[in-house]
């Protein structure tokens, strides 16, 4: 089949990878550097500075030239031992995989059954650590923003529920994708090992993992036995100091990230978190006039990165996705293994603005109606209200 061009920027509003700006396009497109030469190691040093600001820590953050799946196998093997018993929760699709990864290296993993419906529960937490008497779990691991189901687990309330329970377990957390669109406090927390990636909210392609440390996990580090070499922090930490990597770094996308941190930080991470709670609001506002039913079923952990959206019985989410995308050349989330057909899921992550979430929920409540599927019309208008009412 011939391509045949189609005009305007395609809406890549699947919930990661997210729109690249040009800004950041640009500072991508540079000649690459010596990677053993000074001007990498100012580079690397303003970036690996600029990341903590994004994760909220004065510890040091990794980066690794890696998918987030990396990043979750990093954080696993530098602190544990084959056979450690880990604390998981089945929030979707990411959690699962999380937990298949850690039986895969060897470790003993609880995992607490879930309905894909809602984020982990304190209280699990509490009881689980307060069973543990004599202290046999040597981590929890929650995702943050599950990406499969758009529900925002409430990370502070979990770090409460272990210090209630007076338990020394590390707490690891993915944030792949709520870095830079929820917010998100690595040190207040007291986060153990924070797991993030740049292709999300981080508006950058996908290419970087990332593990942000606590002093805790440094120490257990030293003396934890798992086999590990490229995902090793120590030489990654050593190299880091004087701005370098034990291997080949990814330098263009470290220009990337430069300039990403800086827009940020520009905007303000305040700013960042209330547009995309905002997106959130409004999105949800569009769903409900159409009469169609949220994944999430539990109000305070509404995500702001992205909305699932379930579609009447009888319908496939997958055939109206592809009415979307050969008509308006827009790219929606799909359901993931259990929610796959089940339903859709609108990306407002990243490089956004009110206007192209309107056009999204346009190109949404058009696509329902081409594709049959039962809704009410005024969802658009219903969001754009939402956006204007509170300006
Ligand atoms: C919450 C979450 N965790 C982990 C992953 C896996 O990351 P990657 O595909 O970059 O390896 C994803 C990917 O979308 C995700 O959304």
């Amino acid at each position: 089949m011939t391509n045949i061009y189609r005009p305007g920027r395609h809406f890549l509003q699947i919930p990661g990878p997210t729109n690249v700006p040009d800004r950041i396009l640009r500072a991508i497109d540079r000649p690459t550097i010596d990677h053993r030469g000074p001007e990498f190691g100012r580079l690397a040093r303003e970036v690996l500075d600029g990341l903590k600001q994004v994760f909220r820590t004065a510890q040091p953050v990794i980066v690794y030239p890696s998918s987030g799946t990396g990043a979750w196998e990093a954080a696993l093997v530098n602190t544990l031992s084959p056979g450690d018993r880990v604390v998981m929760f089945e929030t979707g699709h990411f959690a699962t995989l999380w937990r298949e990864m850690a039986g895969r290296l060897g470790l003993e993993v609880d995992f607490v059954p879930g309905d894909w419906r809602r984020g982990v529960e304190p209280e699990t937490v509490e009881a689980k650590l307060i069973e543990d008497k004599d202290h046999q779990i040597k981590a929890v691991a929650v995702v943050h923003n599950e990406t499969s189901t758009g529900v925002a687990s409430r990370i502070g309330e979990v770090r409460k529920a272990i210090d209630r329970a007076g338990h020394p377990a590390l707490l690891f957390v993915d944030t792949i994708s709520s870095l830079a669109s929820i917010d998100y406090r690595h040190d207040e927390w007291g986060v153990d090992v924070t797991v993030g990636c740049s292709q999300k909210g981080l508006m950058l392609p996908p290419g970087l993992g990332f593990n942000a440390i606590s002093e805790k996990a440094l120490r257990v580090a030293e003396t934890a036995p798992m086999t590990r070499s490229y995902w090793s922090w120590e030489a990654m930490l050593n190299t880091n100091k004087t701005g370098y990597f034990p291997y080949t770094p990814p330098t263009n996308l470290l220009y990337g990230l430069r300039e990403a941190i800086a827009m940020l930080l520009e905007e303000g991470l305040e700013a960042v978190f209330a547009r995309h709670g905002r997106h959130g609001a409004a999105t949800r506002r569009a769903v409900e006039t159409w009469g169609l039913e949220l994944q999430c079923q539990v109000p305070e952990e509404y995500s702001g990165a992205l909305t699932a959206v379930r579609l009447p019985e009888g319908h496939d989410a997958d055939a109206f996705r592809k009415v979307v995308l050969d008509t308006f050349d827009m790219s929606l989330g799909n359901g993931l293994s259990k929610l796959q057909g089940k339903v859709f899921r609108i990306g407002h992550l990243g490089d956004f603005n009110d206007l192209m979430l309107a056009a999204t929920l346009s190109g949404v409540e058009m696509g329902l109606g081409l594709a049959g599927v039962p809704h009410a019309k005024g969802g658009v208008q219903a969001a754009l209200d939402t956006l204007a009412g509170d300006r």
